[in-house]
């Protein structure tokens, strides 16, 4: 299996997440401002919730993604309150024609003082470990 790691991040959770995964992978974790340019067969996508949806940014990445380089896309990060982005990655990723995996990864992320630390240390244990299933 080949694997790149992208990662949008307000303040800085989805970045670390990234850097546990992608250590586990062997690969280096990159913001999703530099390009997938190599063919992969996973990307494993960081991004979180703000104001009850993904940030733009994230959207515009994935509909600039290749589907003839990009095997699928493995969702993960954090959120404060909500569970999952991955609907929302989904419906993108839908209409460039690139596969969602069905499994993700998600933990609670700090925010204005709520769960304060997180992604903690037992969160990237178990980031690390979701990354480890697809080596
Ligand atoms: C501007 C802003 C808006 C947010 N809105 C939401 C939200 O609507 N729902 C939610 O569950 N979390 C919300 N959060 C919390 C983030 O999803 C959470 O802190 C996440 O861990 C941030 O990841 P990051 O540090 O990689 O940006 C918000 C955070 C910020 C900074």
């Amino acid at each position: 299996m080949t694997y790149a790691v992208r990662y949008y991040t307000k303040t800085g959770n989805t970045k670390r997440l990234a850097e546990a995964m992608a250590e586990e992978l062997g690969v280096e974790a990159q913001p999703i401002s530099v390009p997938v340019t190599e063919p992969v067969d996973a990307l494993f996508l960081g991004n979180s919730y703000y104001a009850f949806s993904i940030d733009p940014e994230v959207r515009s990445f994935v509909a600039s993604l290749d589907k003839d380089k990009v095997g699928k896309i493995v969702n993960f990060g954090s959120a404060a309150m909500l569970n999952s982005t991955y609907k929302k990655v989904k419906a993108e990723a839908d209409r460039v024609g690139i596969a969602m995996d069905e499994r993700e990864f998600h933990c609670k992320g700090e925010f204005k003082g709520l769960h304060k630390g997180r992604p903690n240390e037992e969160d990237l244990k178990a980031a690390r470990a979701f990354a480890a299933q697809y080596k």
